[in-house]
């Protein structure tokens, strides 16, 4: 269940043993893999495996919420992903509208922010709509910020920010020599997001996969062999050790 807790002392009680309060991530990212691998190891057919990766999401923001983590970034659907089979895009996209159905007011009660990043807008209409509900009722919540990606892709992100500085600087509303980073921030997804301090990677593949280019910049990366459906507690607190053993230097020197 999805707690929020007024008082840090009652969420210092949840923390597992050996987890530094301190040193908690404010910021995860999660690369949700390994799903369709989980579902074929079963026999079962690869939606199948979705469908237990939403479980696994929810368990995940769950633990979240409860120890303190202040943004959680889940990468749901990349630009790539149209390529896979027409069948399992159609139903990642109704599972998106079902889950949205199904849980938004459960995460309006545990006061989660939920947000969407990437292209939104060629999304089914029906999902749209879903998403804009969720995003202004959860708008005001201060709890624990879940953006999720649906139709995002580092690349495109980056090119688009480019596009409207240079349109800005075009009309003469901008000076090229003024563009510094928190000019092309402001044009992410991300705007007003931390960068996350932490991602974590699930099946064991060690790439970004177009995520968050910018924003991973000078995140801690935990990749973990067990798949995505599988990821639970345990395997979140192994991640949470994992970072709080890292020197986090930043380019610079301890
Ligand atoms: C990658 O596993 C997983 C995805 C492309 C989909 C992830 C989506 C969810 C878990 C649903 C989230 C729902 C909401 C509403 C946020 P894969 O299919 O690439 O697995 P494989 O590498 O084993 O083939």
């Amino acid at each position: 269940m999805l707690a929020i807790y007024s008082f840090d002392k009652e969420r210092l009680s949840l923390l597992p043993a050996g987890l530094d309060h301190i040193r908690m991530p404010s910021h995860i990212a999660v690369i949700m893999d390994g799903n369709g691998r989980w579902a074929q190891r079963r026999g079962l057919p690869r939606i199948m495996g979705h469908r237990a990766g939403v479980e696994a999401l929810k368990r995940t923001l769950s633990l979240c919420s409860d120890w303190g983590v202040s943004a959680l970034t889940a990468y749901a659907f990349s630009t790539e992903n149209w390529n896979r089979p027409y069948e399992e895009v159609g139903f990642l996209m109704s599972l998106f509208e079902r889950v949205l159905e199904r849980e938004l007011e459960a995460l309006e009660r545990a006061k989660v922010c939920i947000r969407f990043l990437g292209d939104l807008e060629v999304l089914p209409l029906r999902l749209q709509e879903l998403i804009a509900s969720a995003t202004e009722r959860t708008a005001d919540n201060k709890g624990i910020r879940f953006n999720v990606c649906i139709n995002y892709g580092g690349r495109r992100e980056l090119v688009k920010a480019a596009q409207i500085l240079a349109e800005r600087a075009r009309i003469g509303k901008l000076d090229p020599e003024t563009i510094d980073e928190a000019c092309f921030e402001a044009e992410l997804h991300t705007a007003g997001e931390s960068d996350p301090d932490l991602l974590i990677r699930t099946s064991g593949e060690m790439r970004l996969s177009n995520f968050l280019l910018w924003q991973l910049a000078y995140s801690e990366i935990h990749i973990t062999d067990m798949l995505w459906p599988d990821f639970n507690r345990e395997a979140l607190v192994l991640a949470l050790e994992d970072f709080q053993r890292r020197q986090r230097r930043f380019g610079g020197v301890e």
